[in-house]
């Protein structure tokens, strides 16, 4: 099949499909991609039969992830030439981690792609159709240089964009932590931090726009350390204490944070500044020393314990939340048993837990001792168990209580409007969609072990 160059005149109105996978960053950036192409007459629609350009938006943290992406654009190549039977102009475009990993290799194995972009070459998309277009398929899979750090800007265009109540916003992107099972590193590059000027600045466009919830994100997000307002360098938590001065924005969640960038400063923030919300997502992987140590986590399991420890005695009621490797190279039943324990110690309100997965390039790939698939299926199977027991837990501990709901949708049930608590709760209660954007109290009557349901309370918030 021959790479089609459009001879197809282009309508004004044209309309954009992108499909995301992995992390809350890529749907982060799919937002972008959409702003970018905005001026370009690009419109979302939601059905890529109707799209003149679909984007998948790539993840490469498990062989899984990335191997989905394949035949999907199998698909997107049928649809491509039925599209061009009937006159119409298809660009496909790969972007995220995939990109920017294996763009030769998607050239390679699917000719209908027409772009590869890496995650900090966005804010080039309009070029790289037109050069498509023109000159045959692109790849630009450059990490950042001169330009470093335009690709964490959005185009003013994000201020036209409708939003919900709640938002991501990219504080930070990239890891230089290079855990030895982890591609993010060679991906996303070394760590940026964006300007606290350029954040506040989206951050009030948001809470113009309705938003009353932020969540922060970056690979290594509590690691932050840009450029503040007054001209010195920013500690997570300063840019915290200010994003949380904004009209609108009651409530700001970070995601995602290393134990090791877990500073005491950003623990007694959690004390002292209201509008960061009692819970945290930190990732520990393994409960076993020797594990951590293999895996270059650079940190042990009692400085796992201690950050706990610190971050309860300043909100003993913090909902704690954590990723999970099972059969990481060498990990042994005692190993396995020590991250058991650590869970049991601990107790989260979730937590997501993965089978080891060897990627191309990285250390933990070539170790030996990799461990067979049955022995990773039975202890990710126990990791599950013990993890849902504990989200049970969780979620029946509220009842009685009442929460702070911020109303986000329509509920579950018809009727129902839903919301989430401080501490993420899923939470449902009879009412009308006026809520939504709201923050009302909800005495908590009914838990499915997994969400919960309440009553509104007659006091305003
Ligand atoms: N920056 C975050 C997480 C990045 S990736 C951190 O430092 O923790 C999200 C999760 O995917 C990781 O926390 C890890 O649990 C999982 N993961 C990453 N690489 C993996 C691999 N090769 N196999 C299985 N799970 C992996
Ligand atoms: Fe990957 Fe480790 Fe960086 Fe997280 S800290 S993104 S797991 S290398
Ligand atoms: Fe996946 Fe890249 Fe995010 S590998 S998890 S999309 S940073």
């Amino acid at each position: 099949m021959s790479i089609i160059k459009s001879q197809i005149a282009v309508p004004n109105k044209r309309k954009l499909f992108v499909k995301s996978y992995g992390c809350q960053m890529n749907v982060y950036d799919a937002g972008r991609m959409a702003d970018v192409l905005a001026p370009e007459g690009y419109d979302e629609t939601n059905t890529p039969e109707d799209a003149d350009l679909v984007i998948l938006n790539t993840c490469h943290i498990r062989e899984r992830a990335s191997e989905k992406i394949f035949s999907e654009l199998g698909k997107f190549r049928d649809m491509k030439l039925e599209r061009q039977a009937l006159g119409k102009e298809t660009l496909i475009a790969v972007a995220g981690c995939v990109a920017q990993a294996e763009g030769k290799e998607i050239f390679r194995r699917q000719k209908a792609v027409d772009v590869v972009v890496g995650p900090q070459n966005y804010h080039r998309l309009p070029d790289l159709l037109q050069k498509a277009r023109t000159s045959g398929r692109v790849i630009d899979a450059e990490f950042a240089s001169e330009d470093k750090f335009d690709f964490l800007d959005r185009p003013s265009a994000e201020k036209t964009r409708s939003r919900g109540v709640t938002s991501f916003l990219t504080i930070q992107e990239g890891c230089d932590k290079f855990c030895t099972f982890c591609v993010v590193p060679y991906t996303r590059g070394a760590e940026i931090s964006r300007s606290a000027a350029k954040i506040i600045a989206e951050a009030k466009d948001l809470a113009s726009a309705g938003v009353r919830e932020l969540t922060l994100l970056g690979q290594n997000v509590n690691a932050y350390h840009g450029q503040g307002l007054d001209g010195k360098i920013w500690p997570f938590e300063r840019l915290a204490e200010e994003i949380a001065k904004i009209d609108g924005i009651s409530r700001i969640r970070y995601s995602t944070s290393h134990p090791k960038d877990m500073t005491l400063g950003l623990m007694r923030a959690h004390r002292h500044n209201p509008a960061l919300m009692p819970y945290l997502h930190l990732p520990v992987q393994s409960g076993s020393d020797k594990i951590l140590a293999a895996m270059n986590r650079d940190h042990t399991r009692a400085h796992y314990f201690d950050i706990i420890d610190e971050l309860r005695e300043g909100r003993p009621d913090i909902a704690l939340s954590s990723d999970f490797i099972v059969g990481f190279p060498g990990e042994s039943d005692e190993d396995f048993a020590d991250t058991l324990s650590l869970i049991e110690k601990i107790k989260f309100s979730a937590a997501y837990s993965f089978k080891y997965s060897p990627r191309p390039g990285t250390p933990a790939a070539k170790m030996n001792q990799q461990i067979p698939e049955v022995v990773m299926a039975e202890r990710l199977s126990a990791v599950q168990a013990l993890v849902e027991k504990q989200r049970h837990e969780f979620h029946h501990a509220a009842l009685g209580h009442s929460f702070d709901v911020l109303f986000e949708k329509p509920g579950r049930k018809p009727g129902q409007v839903g919301g989430k608590s401080p501490f993420l709760h899923g939470v449902h209660v009879e009412g009308s969609l006026d809520l939504v954007g709201q923050i009302r109290s909800v005495e908590i009557v009914a838990s499915s072990g997994t969400s919960l349901e309440g009553h509104l309370k007659e006091t305003q918030t």
